[in-house]
């Protein structure tokens, strides 16, 4: 546990006087008196949060209704608001010049774009006038499938202002993933480009959901906004240009009240079974845990200019690209590439450009970039603007944390490693930037209103007490938590409510040290975390176990410097065929099915999987030994098997 003890490291001591304003909290006590009012009075913390950061059009009458145990939780019932209303009306009614959007092209040669709220008004008014125009209505799903460009964020936003929900599909994600989400959420309209630009290739956006389409008998439009100038082939009668469309509607059309429980939006994660959950999101709740943690987390002020490297297609871009800095009234940049097109500063290059005050990115961009940048590299750029670096997706290494702080933010900024998921909406634990005490490596003290457990796995028991390690757990219902898994609020329960009666299930391990802080140890299911993309062993397996020639396969996740985990297939084939020709097979079938950011990096072919005497696979031989290690431990319930044929792989193990 060494490592694991947290040196803490001060905020730079000018780091307050370069605030615009006021920071939201002062100090530590702060946060320890709000934290513990919280925790004991959850409904007027909440309640005066709300009334605080969201505009409603109607007030609700009851905070909270529900239980953990039932998972049928409601917040702030009897109220009425408007998520667009929120991001954008009441921004643009003060101040229409404020700057919302920045747009930074993959090309650094191409202008970068701004949208002010005014703007950004009148665009997402004539969105929804053009969606009503194709017949969306409340409740409606409208499927997103687009780049990291302007008009996916006006696509949300409009959606939202007539009460459809939208489902952002992440554009890395093949036709037949892309089709199965369509299918799922019965979208009659899907919006996406022509083609994407990222890190100077191609994306053929529009080409996919053709492809997609085909076999989505409930899509009457394709909207189609142009960002290249490639060959464009649409389809008459059911393809429309986003900008000729949107030219014939009105430049102000009225935000529909929704109930704070209405869904705002639908986002596919994986989970531990094969078939992806289609999580769902309230409105008000989501909203205020958006703002709520941009407020206190990031120290959000309306001056700031927010960069969340995170793609729109996941949550992380979902709630703080879009959501908690356009609630907060904020500008958000909108990045297109990649972190090391044309170069590793891009980045720096980014900041400098922008005056950005937040940066947020995952470990695995900085791990890459840490590899290939020098300090001279970065030595011209002014990042003085910078008082915010976040870290999401995956436990940060304390040499990587260390890296992030003193290099990429020059000593300047501080740092808040943030830990969360799809399902909670936004942060659970973060330090509060500037108050919380920094430890490198510790995703550090729980958010407002978020009453943690650590849990005994095999007992089911609560650990009490400093210096304890089990499994992460929420003791009390929060605004921003999923409601619901599409179509299937059983598997809702089981995978969240009833593996631990009375607790929200995180599926993480994780320890709480001597001083309360948090430290995350990973997933203890099947989800594996590879770029900070989430992904499902099982989901792998199942289109890899379609091929005829494979008898069995093992998805596993093996500790990668570069990202973290990569994923390595263990299989074993029903005929001794070309090998060779297997693999490569596999890998463009799992390309097909799901993306190529969930091909295999790794295939290792072996006569016979480890496996106990009833059959079940034995994965964590297969993990160890993956990992070069060669101690087993206890291998007496394991079925004596075949030796691994070193001739077809590197893997002998018995
Ligand atoms: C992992 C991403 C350690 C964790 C926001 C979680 C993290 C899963 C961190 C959710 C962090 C996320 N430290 N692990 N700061 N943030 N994770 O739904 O395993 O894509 O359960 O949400 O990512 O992934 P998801």
């Amino acid at each position: 546990m060494a490592s694991m003890s947290g040196k803490v490291i001060p905020t730079p001591p000018d780091w307050r006087k370069r605030h615009p304003s006021t920071p939201s909290l002062a100090n530590i006590l702060e946060y320890n008196t709000l934290y513990e009012e919280s925790i004991r009075s959850p409904e007027t913390f909440w309640a005066n949060q709300a009334r605080d950061l969201l505009s409603f059009t109607k007030n609700f009458h009851t905070v909270h209704t529900g239980s953990l145990e039932n998972g049928e939780n409601a917040w702030f019932l009897g109220g009425k608001l408007n998520a667009c209303f929120n991001c954008v009306d009441r921004h643009a009614f003060v101040n229409p010049d404020r700057v919302a959007i920045i747009c930074e092209p993959d090309d650094p040669a191409d202008e970068s774009q701004t949208i002010t709220y005014g703007d950004l008004l009148r665009q997402v008014s004539q969105a929804a006038g053009l969606l009503r125009a194709c017949g969306v209505k409340k409740g409606d799903i409208v499927t997103i499938y687009m780049p990291m460009v302007s008009e996916t964020i006006v696509s949300i936003l409009a959606c939202a202002r007539i009460g459809a929900i939208h489902s952002v599909v992440f554009a890395g994600f093949s036709a037949d993933a892309l089709r199965d989400r369509i299918q799922d959420a019965e979208s009659k309209v899907v919006i996406t480009t022509d083609e994407g630009r990222r890190g100077g290739k191609t994306i053929q956006t529009k080409y996919l959901v053709d492809q997609a389409v085909q076999e989505c008998p409930t899509i009457t439009n394709v909207l189609v906004c142009k960002r290249t100038a490639g060959e464009l082939v649409l389809t008459p009668g059911r393809d429309l240009l986003w900008g000729e469309e949107l030219k014939k509607y009105s430049a102000y059309l009225p935000p529909v009240p929704m109930d704070s429980e209405d869904f705002l939006f639908l986002l596919y994660t994986s989970g531990s079974t094969g078939k992806p959950k289609g999580v769902l999101h309230s409105t008000a709740g989501y909203l205020l845990g958006a703002a709520v943690t941009g407020k206190y987390v990031f120290d959000v002020n309306c001056q700031d200019r927010f960069f969340c490297s995170g793609d729109i297609g996941w949550i992380t871009g979902h709630t703080y690209v879009i959501y908690a800095p356009l609630l907060l009234g904020c500008s958000t940049v909108v990045f297109e590439g990649t972190p090391t097109y044309p170069s590793p500063t891009r980045f720096w290059d980014i900041i400098a450009k922008h005056g950005c005050t937040h940066f947020y990115g995952a470990p695995t961009a900085l791990r890459l970039l840490k590899r290939s940048l020098t300090k001279a590299d970065i030595s011209g750029a002014n990042i003085m603007s910078l008082r915010v670096l976040g870290s999401v997706g995956e436990p940060i290494s304390p040499e990587i944390w260390r890296w992030y702080h003193d290099f990429m933010g020059d000593e300047q900024a501080v740092i808040t490693d943030t830990y969360w998921q799809t399902e909670t909406g936004s942060h659970i634990i973060a330090a509060c930037a500037g108050v919380t005490p920094m430890k490198p490596g510790s995703a550090s003290l729980p958010c407002f209103g978020i009453d943690l457990a650590i849990i005994d796995p095999v007992k089911g028991e609560e650990l009490r007490g400093n210096s304890v390690e089990g499994v992460l757990g929420i003791k009390h219902p929060w605004p921003s938590m999923a409601r619901t898994i599409r179509g299937s609020h059983d598997r809702y329960m089981d995978t969240y409510f009833n593996v631990y009666k009375g607790y929200y299930f995180t599926g993480d391990g994780a320890y709480r040290d001597h001083d309360g802080h948090y430290w995350i140890r990973g997933r203890v299911d099947d989800v594996i975390n590879v770029s900070g993309h989430r992904l499902s062993t099982s989901e792998i397996e199942s289109v890899i176990i379609e091929h005829p020639s494979i008898a069995e396969a093992a998805i596993i996740g093996v500790p990668d410097e570069l990202t973290g985990q990569a994923i390595n297939a263990v299989v074993s084939l029903k005929t001794t065929q070309d090998i060779e020709s297997i693999k490569q097979q596999l890998i463009s079938k799992v390309r097909s099915a799901i993306g190529p950011f969930a091909a295999p990096r790794r295939i290792l072919v072996v006569e016979d999987l480890p496996k106990t005497r009833s059959g079940k696979i034995v994965r964590r031989i297969l993990r160890k030994a993956l990992s070069g290690e060669t101690e087993f431990g206890d291998i007496s319930t394991v079925r004596a098997y075949k030796q691994f044929d070193p001739s077809l792989d590197l893997l002998t193990i018995f």
